[in-house]
């Protein structure tokens, strides 16, 4: 159910911190979908979600690593990229087209301030792992090893990072969530330690930014098991004979559930699971859109819980 949701949000903050925009809403919406019918914007965030989910499949495998990073920033790019071999990469502003900074050149220079940023991530261990990420993700984005990406991939590699070490489980931490709400002390912090060595600052951020985000996070993950017991029980007082926990939390698996969703999770067949899903929209507790053919079923509390900004 978290894994399914949370990581959502991360992509759509991470994104959008690129000016990739989209909503939480419209991620749920095409979270599943294999026909490609989202806008680009949303696209390009779920393959954020997939680099995340991928990562962490990657990691019972191997630790944080280069290739990780270069596989990461392949899926949300959606091209087969590689460390930059060409130079002219810089870091501009917007506005005014002013250089901010340049980042390193040359394939072999970069592959070895990589192996440096590895060794630093595994070998320091007498630094506690929350100062190395802080760390790390600076290093990451000096070394600015691809062509573009480097922000997103940097920020699925910290929780990638914080799961290798055993202070996550699973990747459900929104640390986006307080990167884009400060995004410009974000940048500000990142040029500081490089013109000034002020990685005190950076590293007070980047801390600040776990511990507001893992506060902000636990009290959503209370509030949806709340929701999903609610609802359960909502079910089973009022429509005992569809009733099963199953289906209950199923539509906290998919806020859009569609008929093959039930279908898929083994619960009832076709012909059942419509009239499942249309009894629980009779119901209130179930929302139902109509989508080309298909009809969706949106579970509107849980979306009011997972707002893009709050
Ligand atoms: N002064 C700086 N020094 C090093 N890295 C920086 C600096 N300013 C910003 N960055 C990093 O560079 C990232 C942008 O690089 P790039 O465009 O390659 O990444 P992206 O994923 O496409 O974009 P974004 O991070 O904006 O979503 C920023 O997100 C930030 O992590
Ligand atoms: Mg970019």
């Amino acid at each position: 159910m978290l894994i399914n949701s949370i990581p959502l949000l991360e992509a759509q903050a991470s994104s959008e911190i690129e000016n990739i925009v989209t909503t939480t809403d419209r991620l749920f919406r095409y979270a599943n979908d294999t026909a490609g019918r989202a806008d680009p914007a949303t696209k390009e965030a779920l393959r954020y979600r997939t680099a995340l989910h991928h990562g962490f499949e990657m990691l019972e495998r191997q630790p944080v690593s280069t290739g990780m990073a270069v596989e990461v920033c392949r899926t949300i790019k959606g091209v087969e990229l590689d460390i930059r071999a060409t130079p002219g990469t810089a870091l501009v502003n917007d506005a005014t087209q002013q250089v901010i900074y340049t980042p390193p050149e040359g394939e072999g220079v970069l592959r070895s301030k990589l192996a440096n940023w590895e060794r630093y991530i595994h070998e320091a261990e007498e630094i506690d792992p929350l100062i190395r990420l802080a760390v790390m993700h600076y290093q990451f984005e000096a070394i600015h090893p691809f062509v573009d990406g480097n922000g997103r991939t940097g920020r699925v590699l910290n929780l990638l990072y914080l799961i290798d070490k055993g202070l996550l489980d699973i990747p459900v931490l929104y640390l986006s969530r307080h990167i884009i709400r400060n995004k410009s002390l974000y940048y500000q912090h990142l040029l500081q330690v490089t013109t000034r060595q002020a990685w005190e600052t950076w590293i007070l951020f980047i801390l600040e930014a776990v511990r507001t985000t893992a506060e902000w996070t636990t009290a959503k993950i209370h509030a949806i098991r709340e929701l999903v017991e609610e609802t359960a029980g909502a079910i089973r007082q009022r429509m005992p004979k569809i009733y099963s926990r199953e289906l209950a939390e199923l539509i906290f698996v998919h806020p859009y559930c569609r008929i093959s969703d039930v279908v898929n999770a083994d619960i009832v067949k076709r012909q059942t699971a419509a009239v499942y899903l249309k009894a629980l929209a009779a119901e209130g507790l179930l929302q139902e859109i109509k989508a080309g053919r298909e009809n969706i079923y949106i579970n509107p509390p849980l979306l009011a819980l997972l707002p893009e900004r709050e």
